[in-house]
């Protein structure tokens, strides 16, 4: 994530001296405090007595038993609020085929302010699969928790399937809402579909291992109504219109990604406009934004320096870029500074545009720091 202020020096030093003084005051303090802890354990306290082996899912990391292969999602965000619930909500579907490292009767997933309407597990090498004895969300440590009747076996792959429905709350995590108004007579409200995955969020969009080293490879598939965009980390495969549950929407599936995170992954749907590197380049660049910030220029500064500074990562790094296209889109509603997710990076407005008309020098310098700290990620 894009992090990071800019400080005077005479702040800078003022700052290291008041930061030193206090981390000698709590270092002090610390010492009185265990010394005086100790005694007061000496005295009152009983012998602890070890504590009972835990279930796994009261644990908040996952079990070792289990490790993810590859997802097939698909996801369909509704833009509109539903009028009988007064909820943006988002529906998907889910396939997880995931490795059996050791062998269990328990299926441990991440899942979090999901309603699962459907579960089902089936055996990728023709043998049975055990059956399920019960399901339940496992609130506190945000698990899935599936019991089964037999074992999973170790060395044996397996397939996890699940449909269910999510709110795209305006709530900046996971998978969420950002809303922006076009126009002035009368002003349009526009509603966007977006993602922030870190640290602990993409458990919000699909049940998943949501850990760093659970790396996976993810095909993604969103539905989304005509004349939206789509975007993720891949590159767009195909777009079809096609007709689901009565409603006339568009599919977009997308290049699988990379080995790679959860909180890395990166899904937005909406009616940006975008501005391309030249035909003929190696690497596709794409800045995306409001049509109207578009329009007004205010992503040509982003677009004239990425091209460069991949390049001089490359030849810092003396490692090709890795994927394919490399799009980076302005939202109108961000917490970080920027995020990089892995072929898609996300920015607030203010660290991805240059307004030539209101933007100041500052502002270009930051745009740039922030452009340079992302795609050094990649
Ligand atoms: C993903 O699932 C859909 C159906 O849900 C299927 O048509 C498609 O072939 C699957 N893709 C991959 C890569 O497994
Ligand atoms: C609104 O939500 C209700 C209850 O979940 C659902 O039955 C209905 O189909 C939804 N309407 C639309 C237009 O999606
Ligand atoms: C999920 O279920 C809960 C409890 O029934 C309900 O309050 C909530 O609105 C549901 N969420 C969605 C997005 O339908
Ligand atoms: C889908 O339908 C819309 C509206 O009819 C049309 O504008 C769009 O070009 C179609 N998209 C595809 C991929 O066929």
């Amino acid at each position: 994530m894009g992090k990071g202020f800019f400080i005077s020096k005479t702040l800078g030093i003022v700052g290291v001296i008041v930061g030193t003084g206090v981390v000698a005051t709590i270092i002090a303090l610390s010492v009185v405090y265990s010394q005086e802890k100790d005694k007061i354990q000496e005295a009152v306290m009983p012998p602890t007595t070890p504590s009972t082996p835990k279930d796994p899912w009261e644990n908040y990391r996952l079990p070792d038993s289990l490790s993810p292969v590859s997802y097939n999602i698909t996801l369909w965000p509704r833009l509109v609020v539903n009028a009988s619930t007064g909820l943006y909500i988002f529906t998907g579907q889910s396939a997880v085929v995931f490795q059996c490292e050791k062998d269990t009767d328990v299926i441990v997933i991440h899942c979090n302010k999901l309603n699962l309407t459907l579960l089902s597990l089936i055996s990728r090498d023709g043998a049975t699969a055990p059956t399920i004895k019960r399901s339940w969300l496992e609130v506190p440590t945000q698990f899935l928790v599936i019991q089964l009747n037999s074992n999973l076996m170790a060395g044996r792959q397996y397939e996890l399937y699940t449909e269910f429905i999510g709110e795209l709350a305006d709530d900046l995590g996971g998978f969420y809402r950002s809303e922006y108004t076009e126009g002035t007579s009368p002003p349009v409200k526009k509603v966007v579909a977006t993602t922030q995955m870190q640290p602990v969020d993409a458990r919000k969009a699909f049940p998943c291992f949501d850990e760093p080293a659970m790396k996976a490879v993810f095909h993604m598939t969103l539905l989304h109504a005509h004349g939206t965009v789509a975007l993720a980390n891949g590159m767009n495969l195909a777009s079809v219109n096609v007709s689901v549950s009565g409603q006339d929407v568009t599919r977009t599936s997308f290049e699988p990604t990379p080995l790679m995170s959860t909180y890395l992954l990166a899904f937005v749907v909406s009616e940006f406009g975008f501005i391309q590197s030249p035909e003929g380049e190696k690497v596709l660049i794409r800045i995306w934004a409001r049509k109207q910030a578009i329009a007004e220029g205010q992503g040509n500064y982003a677009l004239e320096k990425t091209g460069p500074i991949l390049e001089f990562f490359e030849n810092y790094y003396i490692s090709s870029y890795p994927l394919t296209k490399s799009d980076q889109i302005a939202l109108p509603d961000f917490s970080a500074g920027a995020m990089e997710n892995w072929g898609l990076i996300t920015y607030r407005e203010t660290a991805l545009l240059f307004n030539p008309a209101s933007s100041s020098n500052g502002d270009k310098e930051w745009i740039a720091t922030v452009i340079s700290h992302e795609l050094a990620h990649m």
